[in-house]
């Protein structure tokens, strides 16, 4: 009986580490789909729905995590995430063989900008994109190698064992207890200029922006770092942000291509 009970908690940590990576965690990645819904021209409107016969960028915004478990789509695994070390910079570094997160966004678009892509590449290639673009606004998946993101950089949330990875995911957006839809409403309201400014840019302006969040993150976290209360307080506002700007400048790109 005694080995039975250690041998499922065993496999219950396995399954929870094999798991653990799922980036903005699913109300986070909604969230960014339903703001850039709100900011897409009636053309881009259309034509989304058309693609995705009626379903919204929110619902299909989890799908590019959904097919991690499915080998025949293992080469995305990469694409999630781009790593470099703070004394470099992307264009600089080595870049992953595998492809990174800007490789995949770029690729996302020009599949969905290819007259020459079948209806079911565009399908494809929209969802990833949805997808990808809540991950560029994630700071720690705009992270480093050494501690793959802070997937290895220990702390605790609360009474728990967590790492920092999984609290920008996860556990903030978890505990602010708020559904995508009224993380949606209830974004900032933004005046004209501050619109234009999260807008303006590239793929690459809009992760090294990430990229500057990352290493206040890193400058304001100790491993073993007990989190709580006070982090969401300092941080939960953020990420709100992160989540707005990715939602208003997914609607940038989806207005680029369908506009
Ligand atoms: N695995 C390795 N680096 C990662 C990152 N920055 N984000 C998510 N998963 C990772
Ligand atoms: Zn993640
Ligand atoms: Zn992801």
């Amino acid at each position: 009986m005694k080995k039975l009970i250690i041998i499922l908690v065993v496999l219950s940590f396995g399954v929870q580490g094999i798991f653990a990576a799922d980036d903005w965690g699913k109300t986070g990645h909604r969230a960014t789909g339903e703001i850039a819904q709100r900011y897409l021209t009636k053309k881009t409107q259309r034509a989304i729905t058309e693609l995705l016969n009626g379903q919204s960028l929110a619902f299909v915004a989890n799908y590019a995590d959904d097919i991690k478990s499915d080998n025949e789509y293992r080469s995305y695994g990469t694409w999630h995430y781009v790593n470099f070390p703070f004394d470099s910079t992307y264009e600089k570094h080595p870049k992953s063989e595998k492809g990174d997160l800007i490789v995949g966004i770029n690729t996302c678009v020009s599949a969905l900008k290819n007259e020459n892509s079948s209806k079911d590449e565009k399908i494809f290639h929209l969802k990833m994109l949805v997808h990808f673009i809540g991950d560029l606004h994630q700071p720690l998946h705009i992270g480093l190698a050494d501690d793959k993101g802070g997937n290895d950089f220990q702390v605790r949330w609360f009474k728990d064992g967590a790492n920092l990875h999984r609290v920008w995911d996860y556990h903030m957006i978890d505990d602010y207890d708020m559904s995508y839809t009224e993380l949606a409403e209830n974004s900032e309201e933004l005046t004209k200029n501050q619109l234009k400014r999260f807008q303006a840019g590239t793929v690459i302006d809009w992760m090294y922006d990430s990229r500057d969040l990352c290493k206040q993150v890193y400058e304001n976290t100790e491993i073993g770092d007990k989190l709580g209360y006070m982090y969401m307080y300092d941080y939960m506002n953020v990420v709100r942000t992160q989540l707005q700007k990715g939602g208003i400048r997914l609607a940038v790109l989806l207005n680029g291509i369908f506009g």
